[in-house]
């Protein structure tokens, strides 16, 4: 089947995500009430919207959101996304107690001040056997990037400082391993059930590579996603947890 060059990158870049949200919304078999922390402008919000599932994305961001909207409103899906501007540790104000069927936290743990603080208000805002799909960046992979570009005392920088920062002028705040990662979760008493490997190989490779055949790229990082060590290494790691019923 012929497929633009774009897209089966990004499918790559995200399959490993999806197959463990689809097999949530397989399970449920309903529409969800979805809550995406940091959502952004959209990028998993819309698609679940377009799955028939009632979203609301709290994000700091004014302009992100605007931008989300205007996404919503071009897939025909506007009455099934609300845009909240908020902040992720603050959600008991925006979001009622026990409420979400699933929740998405994916690219903000990295960056916010308190991720405790908004791990813990995920773990209210769930009802009880609601589920989080947490996304983080890895400290393994940044570690391997700087040094295979020459960085070494970046690397080596980001190998022992405690949050995986490598200085003050690093983008991050932090970056996880997948028992850092796991601990974060369980301390707000939530159940990690799957730890998946994000982008394992497409960052790694050349874009002529992965575009020679999208297909089997995209098989590949879904086989290496769960099988450590290459799970390990992943530019990102995916945690799905759920809120014990
Ligand atoms: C890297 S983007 C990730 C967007 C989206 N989750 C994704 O995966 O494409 C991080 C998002 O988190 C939002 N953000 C940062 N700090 C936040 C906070 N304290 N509360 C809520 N959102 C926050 C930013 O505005 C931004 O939209």
């Amino acid at each position: 089947m012929a497929t633009t060059p774009t897209r089966p990158l990004v499918s790559a870049r995200t399959a490993a995500v999806w197959a463990v949200l689809n097999r949530e919304l397989d399970r449920s078999g309903r529409a969800l009430t979805v809550l995406d922390v940091g959502g952004g402008t959209g990028g998993f919000a819309v698609p679940l919207a377009e799955a028939g599932h009632e979203v609301t994305v709290v994000d700091a961001s004014p302009d992100a959101l605007a931008a989300l909207t205007r996404r919503a409103a071009d897939a025909h899906v506007a009455e099934r996304v609300r845009a909240v501007q908020g902040d992720g540790d603050a959600l008991a104000g925006l979001i009622p107690p026990s409420s979400a069927d699933l929740i998405l936290c994916h690219s903000v743990l990295e960056v916010v001040d308190d991720p405790a603080g908004v791990v813990a208000s995920i773990a209210t805002a769930l009802r009880p056997g609601g589920a989080v799909s947490v996304l983080v960046a890895g400290r393994a992979a940044a570690v391997l990037g700087r040094a295979v570009n020459g960085h070494l005392a970046t690397a080596s920088a980001l190998l022992t400082d405690a949050d995986g920062r490598a200085g003050q002028r690093d983008t991050l705040r932090r970056r996880y391993d997948v028992e850092t990662a796991a601990a974060l979760l369980r301390e707000s008493g939530l159940e990690v059930e799957e730890a998946h490997g994000v982008r394992v190989l497409v960052d790694l490779v050349p874009a002529a590579v992965v575009e020679s055949d999208p297909q089997a790229m995209l098989d590949l990082e879904l086989a290496l996603s769960a099988r450590p060590p290459f799970r390990d290494i992943a530019s990102q790691l995916h945690l799905f947890a759920r809120r014990p019923a």
